[in-house]
């Protein structure tokens, strides 16, 4: 197959895809082949031995061994291979190489947050070697979402109070699509990331520098943020209100709370704002922002509190 897709698949893009492919096709034409067998044999015979005059019915037939025998044995058959196949296939999708490169996943209402054990920390962003075993230790803060990624043909519920694993080893370098394929509310079509697949050598390089930001002035490191941390799926930067209150004009502005009390926009508000999100929120908005705690480290609100400085 292509390895950009076809109309109806992306395109296979881990050791898995081909093998999960074939299994599909084999059993959608199977599927269709006696689809096709017993409608057809149905139009047929209904039309053949239609009734022509007033006594002319067939004599009744009402059993046929070896007919019997025939159409059991062969379904029968059909559908062990398919069984045994699958669970092959499951098999080996469901255990990991002893080797895999561990992830830890945390999904909740509506982004991903991913950490690595050499310390890198990343939102909405998994970042893998190309030709690597790579096992996902998955768990949820809030409600079911569920981590799918089409080009690898892996999907897996991520669930509160529990982990869960999946693995895969990507075959080729490049950004593939990451959604959340269980609803998990409001935000949960804004509840998408990337696979970034890189070299060996990319992916060392970047986990030593990772956590950077270093180059960046604070106000456009804050900009990197708004998106790679997924602040923009709740705040709009034009002005428009979303799930919650926009950025735009938000620094220095007069917001009425939720218990009727009025404060005004500064550095300790948006600070707080972040790490204890149900502490004062603004009327006409719902209690639903995650903390941050423990996902931004102190320097990343400076460069984000820098960031909504500029939104006039
Ligand atoms: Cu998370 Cu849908």
């Amino acid at each position: 197959m292509d390895p950009n897709g076809t109309l109806f698949f992306p395109g296979q893009s881990s050791t898995i895809a081909s093998e999960v492919d074939l299994l599909f096709h084999f059993v959608l034409y199977l599927s269709i082949f006696f689809f096709a067998l017993v409608t057809g044999g149905s139009f047929y015979f209904a039309f053949k031995y239609r009734k022509k005059g007033k006594d002319k019915f067939t004599p009744g037939i009402s059993h046929n061994t070896p007919l019997e025998i025939f159409w059991t044995v062969i379904p029968t058959i059909l559908v062990f291979i398919i069984f045994i196949w699958g669970f092959k296939t499951y098999l080996k999708m469901k255990v990991p190489p002893a080797n895999a490169i561990e992830v830890k996943v945390t999904g909740q209402k509506w982004f991903w947050t991913f950490k690595y054990k050499e310390g890198a920390n990343t939102t909405n962003e998994l970042v893998v070697p190309v030709n690597k075993p790579i096992r996902l230790l998955m768990s949820s803060k809030d409600v079911i979402h569920s981590f799918f990624v089409p080009n690898f043909r892996v999907k897996m519920d991520v669930l509160p109070n529990r982990y869960t694993t999946l693995w895969f080893e990507a075959v080729e370098i490049g950004e593939f699509d990451l959604f959340c394929a269980e609803y998990c509310g409001t935000g949960h079509s804004e509840m998408i990331g990337k696979v970034k697949v890189v070299s060996d050598a990319d992916y060392q390089a970047w986990l030593a520098s990772s956590g950077g930001g270093s180059d960046l002035t604070p106000e456009e490191w804050g900009k990197e943020l708004y998106k790679s941390k997924a602040c923009f799926t709740c705040h709009s930067i034009d002005g428009n209100p979303g799930v919650g209150p926009t950025f735009s004009g938000a620094f220095g502005r007069e917001e009425t709370l939720a218990d009727g009390n009025t404060i005004t926009v500064d550095e300790n508000y948006i600070r707080k704002s972040i790490l204890e999100p149900q502490a004062q929120v603004v009327q006409g908005f719902q209690p639903v922002m995650p903390t941050y705690q423990g996902i931004l480290k102190d320097e990343e609100i400076d460069a984000l509190i820098a960031f909504l400085k500029t939104l006039k």
